[in-house]
């Protein structure tokens, strides 16, 4: 289902009440969301918010620490992102990684300049404390660095505590005050041990305790849902994919009988895909489903339409008709539950609008419309797509289901380039069918990150027996990727790929080519359309 963004950049408070909490000030970098990551990989509970938040408000969420992002901008440059001095004197632990080193080392005294070199990729970190921070480390170790400026004096109270050749002080820290400062990034895998230095912030500088796990969050979100819900009921599309399988089993275990669940097959679905997707429901997880099949009405809309764009709007409207639909059949439900997640939130008010932001707007056309009078529950929206898993199998969903590939609403109707009809969908639904199970066979669906099937609008010349074919060309796609955002072709082994092509080419009729994509993204995308 398509998802929903919303809600104010400048919103401090969050979920889950009463859990140990570390606020990170975004100050644009592109890896704020690998430091809010790598926290809750420490388990402890992150969350990202606006660079500028007063003192006050930070202070009110009760955080056990702050880490202030890296960002494009330079400290030295007039109008670059600040944040409010009083934050030093709040007593919580900060940690500044950095453009947040710099920031902190200026706003204390310190001075930073454009450095006469940008120190950027490997670099040796010397560590000359090895104290609480850099407890535990070894003389020299591996670090990312990525930056413009330096800081080359460190504020009144502050020690320098590791440098590389290229920055003096490449790491600064006032233990008495809990202030510390790197120039580097720990958050990234390219600081093997980055994972060490957040623990030690975490754990003995700021006495975290690391009670953030999927088990934690399905308790205290399944009683905050049943506080919210009342005896309400709660209206859930269901497309089969992990966030709203997630959704629903969680929200099913907080209400029951009052959830209703939809699930639209749109004829556009993968083979089987519809029937599984009952079964899973009603048989392995025992929630109700009304199942709805449209396939004619979505077909129907599509026929003869060629353009991506405008098939994913006709997809789009029909989608939410069908939904109305359904609801009012059920009697339009208080809530309307959603599988926002995380990343949508942050995207949705980045202060860069980052050009990931601006990438993804076609995936959410024809969203449910504004009119529609739920109120919305978005339990999955702080968490992470791994975290959803997690928490998946948390509630014994099977491994099948969690595993799953990314699935498009759209589904087939954008792989198939041109216009869609049921013949094409039955070729296309064959290859892919075959496809994924050699994937599944060979042991790897789960390395791959997304695996489809693209029917061309081509024919190609072939031989089978002593005849000559004209038929359809299939193009296999497998990419890898940590969050679809960028991807690389899938390096999958040449027998498998062998074993593919000589299934699809025997057992489709109507395919005598078959070829593979060797694209990465950027420049080209996942989806050929
Ligand atoms: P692209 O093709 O943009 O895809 O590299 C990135 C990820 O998004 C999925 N995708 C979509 N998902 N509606 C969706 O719900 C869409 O219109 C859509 N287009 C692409 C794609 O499958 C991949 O996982």
């Amino acid at each position: 289902m398509n998802k929903k963004r919303n809600n104010s950049w400048r919103q401090a408070a969050g979920p889950p009440e009463g859990q140990e909490c570390v606020l990170i000030l975004d100050f644009g970098s592109q890896y704020t969301q690998l430091i809010a990551r790598a926290v809750r990989e420490c388990g402890v509970y992150s969350e990202i918010v606006a660079n500028d938040l007063s003192a006050r408000a930070l202070a009110a969420r009760r955080p056990a620490a702050l880490i202030l992002s890296g960002g494009p901008a330079s400290v030295t440059a007039p109008g670059s992102p600040t944040m409010d001095p009083a934050v030093f004197r709040l007593g919580v632990p900060v940690l500044g990684i950095c453009y947040g080193m710099q920031l902190m080392a200026k706003l204390l005294g310190g001075r930073v300049r454009a450095a006469p070199r940008r120190e950027y990729g490997h670099a040796a970190l010397q560590v000359l404390r090895k104290a609480d921070l850099l407890r535990g480390l070894a003389d020299r170790i591996a670090v990312w660095m990525s930056h413009g400026d330096e800081v080359t004096q460190v504020p009144k109270r502050f020690h320098i505590i590791a440098r590389t050749a290229a920055s003096p002080a490449a790491a600064m820290a006032d233990a008495r005050r809990r202030l510390y400062g790197v120039q580097f990034h720990p958050e990234v895998a390219h600081t093997p041990r980055g994972k060490r230095i957040l623990s030690n912030f975490l754990f003995r500088i700021a006495g975290c305790r690391g009670r953030w796990t999927a088990r934690s969050f399905v308790e205290t979100t399944v009683a905050q849902l049943r506080e919210t819900i009342g005896t309400d009921r709660v209206l859930c599309g269901a497309s089969g994919g992990v966030d709203s399988t997630v959704l629903a089993a969680l929200l099913h275990r907080a209400i029951g009988d009052q959830l209703e669940c939809v699930f639209i097959d749109n004829g556009l679905l993968r083979k089987n895909e519809a029937a599984n997707v009952r079964r899973a429901f009603r048989e392995d997880l025992g929630i109700r489903l009304h199942a709805v099949n449209a396939s004619a009405e979505f077909l129907r809309r599509l026929r003869g339409v060629a353009g991506p764009e405008r098939k994913r709007r006709i997809i789009g409207s029909a989608f939410v008709r069908v939904f109305e639909r359904a609801a009012r059949r059920l009697g339009t439900p208080r809530f309307l539950a959603q599988g926002t997640l995380y990343p949508d939130v942050i995207e949705s008010r980045s202060p860069r609008g980052g050009p990931s932001a601006t990438i993804k707007t076609h995936h959410n056309v024809g969203g449910l419309p504004p009119n529609l009078k739920f109120e919305l529950v978005e339990p999955l929206r702080y968490l992470f797509k791994d975290e959803v898993r997690r928490v998946g199998c948390e509630l014994g969903l099977p491994k099948s289901m969690i595993w799953r590939h990314p699935f498009p609403g759209p589904g087939l109707a954008v792989r198939i380039i041109g216009d869609v009809n049921r013949r094409k969908l039955h070729i296309l639904r064959e290859a892919d069918a075959i496809f994924l199970e050699e994937l599944h066979r060979a042991g790897l669906y789960r390395k791959v990150w997304q695996a489809l099937t693209v029917l061309l609008p081509v024919k190609a010349v072939g031989v089978m027996g002593d005849e000559r074919t004209y038929a359809n060309v299939i193009a296999l796609r497998a990419v890898t990727s940590r969050d679809g955002m960028t991807a690389d072709w899938a390096r999958l082994p040449q027998p498998v790929m062998a074993a593919i092509a000589n299934r699809i080419i025997n057992e489709v009729q109507g395919v005598n080519r078959v070829v593979y994509d060797v694209s990465s993204k950027p420049p080209s995308t996942i989806e050929w359309e």
